[in-house]
C-alpha cells in the first residue's frame, strides 16, 4: 500500500466555475484520488476555496455584501457544486480558516528568522477618486507585454505574464474607473526568492518525470528571472491574513495583510490540518502527511493545476516551504493542463462566455460530463468543448458502446434463460482469447493511471469497452442459442462478469454509472481487478441480477441544438 497526497489548486471564490477550471485541476485530481483508492492505497485528497485578494472582495463589493458573508455563503454553493460533479475531497477547506491564519504567519516568521524577508519602502498605486491603494487587480490597464487592453495589475490573462500593477500603461481604477492615480510609498514585505535560484534550480531538474509542460513553464520562469524576481508578499486591504510574525506583532505592518498568493498554497498544508479537526483528529492525523520528520517522509505528494498556476507551485511556493528550513513534503508530481475553449473562443469567467458547473448539472447528470471532459482533456495542448462533439462522443461511447451492451446482455439473458447467471458449458477459445486481450489492456489502462496520462487512460478503457462488444457480435450468443443453448449460457455468463468488471475499471471517470452497475449486478463492493480470469469468473451460476433502467440516455439533436444556442451568448453575471 503507497500513500498518495492529493491537492487540487484551490478556486477563486468569486462565482461559479466553468468547464475550463474543472477540467484543468479538480476534476483530473478527483479521477487520480478515487482511482488510487480503488487500488487499495490510502489518499488524502484536498482542495479549498481560494478568499483573499482583489477577486473576493470586488464580487463581494459587486453583490453588496460584507466579504467575509460573502466568501462564507460562495463556499457552500462551490462545495455544493463540486459534491454534484462527485468530487471525492476528504476535505473542501477554506483559506480563510484559522489553520491557514496561524500557518501563514507562522511561515513568515520563518523566513524573517532565515533573512528572507526584506522590508522595503514600496511604490504603490494610490488612487485619489476611490481614497485608498489599488493593489493587484484593484487596477487594470493596458499590458507592457503583449498590449492587452484589460490586463489586470496582477496578471495579464491574454500572454499570462506576471505584472505589477506599476507595469502597467493607461492604468485606471477597477473600482471607479477612474485614471486620477498616483504612485505612493508604502511599507511592505518581500520575500527573496531571487537568492533560491540555485536551490530550486536544482529542485526543478532533478524531477525527471515531470510533464514537458510543467517543467518548459517551470524553466522559463526560472531563466527569465523573471519569475523570481523578489515579490511583495503584504498588501494594502483589510480583508486577508493580517501581518505577524508568528504570534507576535509586525513592527509598522499594522493594518497590513499578507498577499494572497502568499497564503493560498498554504491552505493545502493547513487544509489538512482543517480536515484533521472536522474529523476530531489530533495535529500528528495531519503532520503524518505533510511533515517528513513526522511520518510524511513515504507519502507520494501530486499536485493539479492549469498552466497559469504553474509558476506559483514551482518557484513561490517551493521558495516559501524550503526558505522556512523546516521539514515540509514538497510535490513530488505536478500535473499541469493547457486550456479548454469553448465552442470557437475562449471560456471568460469575466465575460460569462461558456458553460459554467451548475448550468452543466442542470442539463445532464455528472458522468456525462466527466467522461467528455476527461476524455478530451487539454493535455498535450488547448482543446475545444463543441455542443456537436460532446453529443457525438457522449452518445457514442456511453450510450452506444457501454449502456448498450448492458442492456443487451441483460435482456438477453432474461429472455432466454432467467434474471440470474445460467448453468452452462465452460469458457472456450474466444473466451480465453478475450481474457487474455483483456489483461494486456487492463495493465495498459493501469499505467496510464499511474502516470496520470489522462487522455490514453480514457482511450483504453473504451478500448476495453469496445472489446466486449466485439465479443459479442463474434459470438453472437442468441445465434448460438438456437444451436448450442449451454454455449450460449457460457457466453453469457462471461458477458454479465464483464459489466461488474466495467463496473469497477469505469468507478474512476463515471462513478455513479459504476454504482449502479454494481448495484444492478447484485455486487456488494467495489474490488479492483488483479487477474481477468478470476474477476470473469466472480459471478457464479444462479446469481441474480437486475436488466437496468437506461444507462445512458442519448443526447438528441434538439437538446444540442438548443443547448448551442441558449449558451452562445454571456451568462447574467452572478448574484
Ligand atoms: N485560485 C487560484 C486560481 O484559481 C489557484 C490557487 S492555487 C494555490 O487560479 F496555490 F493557491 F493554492
Ligand atoms: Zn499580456
Amino acid at each position: 500500500m503507497t500513500r498518495h497526497l492529493i491537492t487540487s489548486a484551490i478556486p477563486y471564490i468569486n462565482g461559479i466555475k466553468h468547464l475550463g477550471n474543472l477540467i484543468g485541476s479538480q476534476l483530473p485530481a478527483d479521477l487520480y484520488a478515487r482511482y488510487q483508492r480503488a487500488r487499495g492505497n490510502e489518499v488524502l485528497f484536498l482542495c479549498a476555496t481560494d478568499e483573499h485578494g482583489t477577486p473576493a472582495e470586488l464580487a463581494a463589493a459587486k453583490a453588496g455584501k460584507p466579504v467575509a458573508e460573502y466568501c462564507a455563503e460562495m463556499h457552500d454553493v462551490q462545495a455544493r457544486i463540486a459534491d454534484g460533479f462527485r468530487m471525492s475531497f476528504d476535505h473542501f477547506g477554506r483559506s480563510s480558516s484559522a489553520e491557514n491564519h496561524k500557518l501563514t504567519q507562522h511561515f513568515a516568521g520563518k523566513l524573517q528568522d532565515a533573512g528572507l524577508i526584506r522590508e522595503v519602502s514600496d511604490k504603490q498605486i494610490y488612487s485619489n477618486t476611490d481614497g485608498r491603494f489599488l493593489p493587484d487587480r484593484y487596477v487594470e490597464g493596458t499590458c507592457p507585454n503583449c498590449d492587452y487592453d484589460k490586463a489586470r495589475g496582477d496578471q495579464c490573462e491574454n500572454c499570462t505574464k506576471q505584472l505589477d500593477p506599476t507595469d502597467l500603461v493607461n492604468p485606471r481604477s477597477a473600482i471607479s474607473g477612474s485614471t486620477d492615480l498616483e504612485v505612493r510609498e508604502t511599507k511592505h514585505l518581500f520575500l527573496r526568492q531571487s537568492t533560491m535560484r540555485d536551490q530550486l534550480d536544482a529542485w526543478i531538474e532533478s524531477k525527471k518525470d515531470w510533464p514537458i509542460l510543467t517543467t518548459s513553464i517551470a524553466r522559463k520562469w526560472l531563466r527569465d528571472g523573471d519569475g523570481l524576481r523578489d515579490r511583495g508578499i503584504t498588501r494594502d486591504l483589510d480583508w486577508g491574513i493580517p501581518v505577524k510574525n508568528g504570534d507576535a506583532d509586525w513592527p509598522e505592518m499594522e493594518g497590513k495583510v499578507f498577499y494572497v498568493w502568499f497564503d493560498a498554497p498554504i491552505e493545502y498544508i493547513a487544509c489538512a490540518g482543517e480536515w484533521a479537526a472536522a474529523n476530531g483528529e489530533d495535529d500528528a492525523a495531519w503532520e503524518r502527511w505533510w511533515r517528513t520528520d513526522k511520518g510524511a517522509e513515504d507519502v507520494t505528494y501530486t499536485q493539479f493545476m492549469g498552466k497559469d498556476n504553474v509558476p506559483f507551485h514551482t518557484l513561490s511556493f517551493p521558495a516559501t516551504i524550503l526558505g522556512s528550513g523546516e521539514p515540509w513534503k514538497m510535490v513530488d508530481h505536478l500535473k499541469s493542463f493547457n486550456f479548454l475553449n469553448y465552442d470557437g473562443g475562449q471560456f471568460s469567467t469575466s465575460q460569462g462566455r461558456g458553460v459554467f458547473m451548475d448550468q452543466a448539472l442542470d442539463l445532464l447528470p455528472p458522468d456525462y460530463w466527466r467522461w467528455w471532459l476527461l476524455s478530451h482533456c487539454p493535455e498535450n495542448s488547448d482543446s475545444e468543448f463543441t455542443w456537436e462533439n460532446f453529443q457525438q462522443s457522449t452518445n457514442k461511447d456511453l450510450a452506444d458502446v457501454l449502456g448498450n451492451f448492458v442492456s443487451r446482455v441483460t435482456k438477453f439473458c432474461r429472455s432466454k434463460f432467467s434474471e440470474a447467471v445460467p448453468e452452462g458449458g465452460e469458457y472456450g477459445a474466444e473466451e480465453h482469447n478475450l481474457i487474455t486481450d483483456l489483461q494486456v489492456r487492463l495493465e495498459r489502462y493501469q499505467d496510464h493511471m499511474d502516470a496520470i496520462e489522462v487522455r490514453k487512460a480514457a482511450a483504453e478503457l473504451r478500448g476495453i469497452w469496445v472489446a466486449g462488444n466485439e465479443y459479442l457480435q463474434t459470438t453472437a450468443p442468441w445465434t448460438t442459442f438456437k444451436t448450442d443453448p449451454d454455449q450460449a449460457a457460457a457466453q453469457i455468463r462471461l458477458a454479465l462478469n464483464l459489466i461488474g468488471f466495467y463496473a469497477n475499471l469505469s468507478a474512476p471517470f463515471i462513478p455513479d454509472a459504476a454504482k449502479s452497475l454494481l448495484e444492478t449486478m447484485h455486487i456488494d463492493a467495489f474490488e479492483w481487478p488483479k487477474h481477468v480470469a478470476a474477476a470473469l469468473s466472480i459471478l457464479e451460476v444462479g446469481h441474480a441480477f437486475d436488466v437496468p433502467e437506461v444507462l445512458f440516455a442519448k443526447i438528441s439533436d434538439e437538446d444540442t441544438a438548443a443547448w448551442q444556442e441558449r449558451f452562445s451568448g454571456t451568462r447574467e453575471p452572478a448574484k
